[in-house]
């Protein structure tokens, strides 16, 4: 433990943020530490509405790559600062926008839904975007098209054709921390408190799902948790959301399906590396501006429709 734990960099960052007029922005799966000192802390969603209206001229990104490169879109004369330039999302990766633009050409009358969760060059190859808590919104308003592509994860894809009952072209992404959380841990997990209700992020597989009683975004389960009917909740997502619920629900039980299910990039944000990044004002995320504003087009559908 640190001389006076973590008090002394917390003062160091907090008059840094001061002096270069920075905002923290902190996502629901950061560490513990991290989402104690934000300026706001939601999900992805929340975080680009934020990132949209802020009048701070720094934004600190407390997440992963995807998620600075959105503010970055939204905010181009904005400084956005990701202090772990390595914190990328494997999701994310999982599609480039070459083998999009293949896709297309074998669709030409399809219209493309982005989950946020993927590059600027791929958004910008796509019609609108969407986030775990907007997805059957956005395919919802999407009546007239003939044919939907859902790029790049399968399960928000299968989970949102199921709920608007609309047929869609999936591209094979996935989370591999979601990955982790199994059908088998939910049933084990009900037996043992029967009392509990069971909340899980729509990246989980479909037999997971199924077990749900409820399906939502990180701040979606954060709603959710402070329901009166919600005493005990067994949790299906990435385990960083813990500190959170039990920070605002003192008294409540909260149960994480897998242990296991720990994003290793999101927890590559330290307070040490937020304090060197507002010092340095580095690294920087910044998308070029041809592929910014074709991308741009793409997220602002998604918020003017959310
Ligand atoms: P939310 O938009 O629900 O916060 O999810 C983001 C994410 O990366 C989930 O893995
Ligand atoms: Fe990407 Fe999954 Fe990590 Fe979310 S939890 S940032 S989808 S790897």
């Amino acid at each position: 433990m640190r001389k006076n734990g973590n008090a002394e960099l917390i003062e160091k960052i907090s008059k840094q943020k001061n002096k270069r007029n920075a905002i923290i922005l902190v996502h629901n799966y950061q560490l513990g530490e991290v989402q104690d000192i934000a300026d706001f802390a939601g999900d992805s969603l929340e975080l680009s509405q934020k990132a949209a209206q802020t009048d701070a001229e720094v934004i600190v990104f407390c997440g992963v790559h995807f998620m600075a490169e959105t503010a970055s879109i939204l905010c181009p004369d904005k400084t956005v600062l990701l202090p772990d330039v390595h914190a990328g999302c494997p999701m994310a990766d999982m599609i480039t926008a070459d083998a999009l633009r293949k896709k297309k050409m074998g669709h030409p009358n399809a219209k493309v839904i982005c989950y946020v969760n993927s590059p600027a060059e791929v958004k910008a190859e796509s019609d609108i975007c969407c986030t775990s808590a907007n997805s059957i919104k956005i395919v919802e308003g999407l009546k007239d098209a003939k044919e939907l592509i859902f790029v790049p994860d399968q399960y928000l894809g299968y989970y949102t054709a199921t709920k608007t009952a609309r047929d869609m072209i999936l591209w094979p992404g996935y989370c591999p921390t979601h990955a982790r959380i199994q059908a088998q841990d939910i049933i084990r997990l009900r037996n043992e408190c029967p009392q509990a209700k069971v909340v899980v992020h729509p990246e989980c597989r479909p037999e997971v799902i199924d077990l749900a009683d409820e399906v939502a975004s990180t701040s979606g389960i954060c709603r959710y948790a402070r329901r009166d009917d919600v005493q005990e909740l067994i949790v299906g997502t990435e385990m960083g959301i813990i500190h959170r619920l039990r920070k605002e629900n003192p008294g409540k039980r909260f149960i994480p399906i897998s242990e296991q299910a720990i994003c290793p990039n999101m927890k590559l944000i330290t307070l040490e590396k937020i304090m060197w990044s507002l010092e340095e004002m580095a690294p920087e995320v910044k998308v070029p501006e041809g592929i910014r504003l074709r991308a741009k087009a793409a997220v602002d559908r998604m918020l003017e429709t959310s």
